[in-house]
């Protein structure tokens, strides 16, 4: 057994539906107990138990549970911040050539290596990944999160019609190679497949019609994909399948249950959350990206209030950081110009346990409680002389929170683990 010390805070409830002061545990001199790949125990350190080696990190450490990432492009790293238009244009312009560039393994191997390793060094410790369309760059990127101990959800990417022809493949492979794929992979340790079609317009009806086959086959795999971002794109969508309003089209084919999540949802209609609700499918919202692409201010408050499930995504590249810290304190702000402040805890809580129940993961993970995995991070809280300060002076835990919200980055993450298992580590 292993007795961390130092500060700690973890959600263990959802501060929307509950009284904030029970959505959380907070100590000022904690322990975390954790035999091999558990955790055994939590609490103030006078009532540590006995026995097992101590690490302690002091009062200038906090212990809290790792991010998680509900929506991400692996292939999209590498251009980041390219300007200019909204999602389609950007798609066309920027997206697809890139994403064109991993029909060659090298690539593929090269940027999967540098996305786990920022991942980790980010502090996000589970996330939600499409691929490419390329089914040899989707095995690399398998491969590559289970060589650094991630906890991923991974998916090839299904698309076949309006994109350029190297991106394009018929539905009957997409099926086949996602199948292969997902029998490869899904529940291989800590790694799940997610069915990709990546969005309405990029699929033909036999595609969808594939991707529900896969679904009914294998009803605990994943679906993942993207819904109401833009409001051209909707448009689009409603030429393209005129008979159904957008989430109507995916649920037309079987696609819509728990484990699906739907990237943004900024325009979704009252009768779309409905029928949201009644699937139990879950939203990611990625304010960094809605505010880099131009898409639209997401109405937290309004989806929540349909009992919809809602996580945080970076949206990488669309996205510009795939700093957890910068999603929050993104989304505290597209809620601000609404009028709707969020508080540290709700903020916090989507970050780390509601990425977990967007991801049906929270059994397992997401907050620091006994029996499950030991996935936490070590934050340190005089990373820089700023936030050394600003923590000094913090009033209580919500304050403290709130400045690692706004100030916090990679370099308050100190080391982080998973299942026990130290997977990164801050050099110096
Ligand atoms: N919609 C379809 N594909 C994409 C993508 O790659 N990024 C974003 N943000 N939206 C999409
Ligand atoms: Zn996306």
């Amino acid at each position: 057994m292993k007795l961390f010390r130092a500060r700690i805070f973890t959600p263990v409830a959802d501060p929307f539906r509950t009284d904030a002061a029970n959505s959380y545990l907070a100590y000022d001199d904690g322990f975390l107990a954790i035999d091999r790949s558990r955790i055994v125990g939590i609490g103030p350190w006078e009532q540590h138990p006995a026995g097992g080696t101590v690490i302690d990190l002091g009062r200038e450490a906090l212990i809290t549970p790792g991010f998680f990432d509900t929506h991400l492009h692996a292939p999209q790293l590498e251009m980041i911040g390219s300007y200019g238009g909204h999602l389609l244009e950007w798609l066309n312009r920027y997206t697809f050539p890139t994403e064109a560039k991993f029909s060659d393994p090298k690539h593929a191997e090269t940027i999967a290596r540098a996305f786990f390793d920022e991942l980790l060094r980010n502090g996000t410790l589970c996330a939600l990944i499409f691929s490419t369309v390329h089914f040899e760059a989707t095995d690399i990127f398998f491969a590559e999160a289970e060589r650094h101990g991630f906890r991923g959800i991974i998916g090839k990417t299904m698309m076949d019609r309006n994109a350029p022809d190297p991106l394009l493949e018929n539905a009957k492979t997409s099926y086949e190679q996602s199948r292969e794929l997902l029998m490869k992979w899904h529940n291989r340790g800590l790694l799940r497949y997610a069915i990709a079609p990546r969005f309405a317009p990029t699929s033909t009806p036999e595609l969808l019609e594939r991707a529900g086959d896969l679904k009914r086959e294998f009803r605990d795999a994943y679906v993942h994909t993207h819904i109401s971002e833009n409001t051209t794109e909707v448009e689009w969508v409603h030429e393209l399948f005129p008979e159904a309003e957008y989430a109507d089209v995916y649920d037309n084919y079987g696609l819509l249950d728990e484990h699906t999540v739907l990237a943004h949802g900024v325009h979704l209609t009252e009768e779309e959350l409905d029928l949201l609700s009644r699937r139990g499918a879950r939203i990611s919202h990625c304010p960094n990206s809605n505010l880099f692409l131009g898409s639209g201010l997401f109405r937290l408050h309004h989806v929540l209030d349909y009992g919809v499930i809602v996580g945080l995504g970076t949206d990488i590249g669309a996205g510009t950081t795939p700093s957890m810290f910068a999603a929050m304190a993104d989304a505290y702000k597209v809620q601000q110009v609404q009028g709707v402040p969020l508080s540290p805890f709700e903020l916090w809580y989507l970050a780390t346990l509601g990425g977990a129940r967007t991801l049906s993961l929270d059994d397992e993970t997401g907050s620091l409680e006994s029996g499950k995995s030991a996935d936490f991070l070590i934050l340190d809280l005089q990373a820089t002389p700023l936030i050394a300060m600003r923590s000094e002076r913090a009033a209580n835990i919500e304050d403290l929170l709130a400045g690692l919200i706004f100030m916090g980055d990679d370099r308050v993450v100190q080391s982080a683990y998973i299942a026990g298992r130290e997977v990164s580590r801050k050099a110096g």
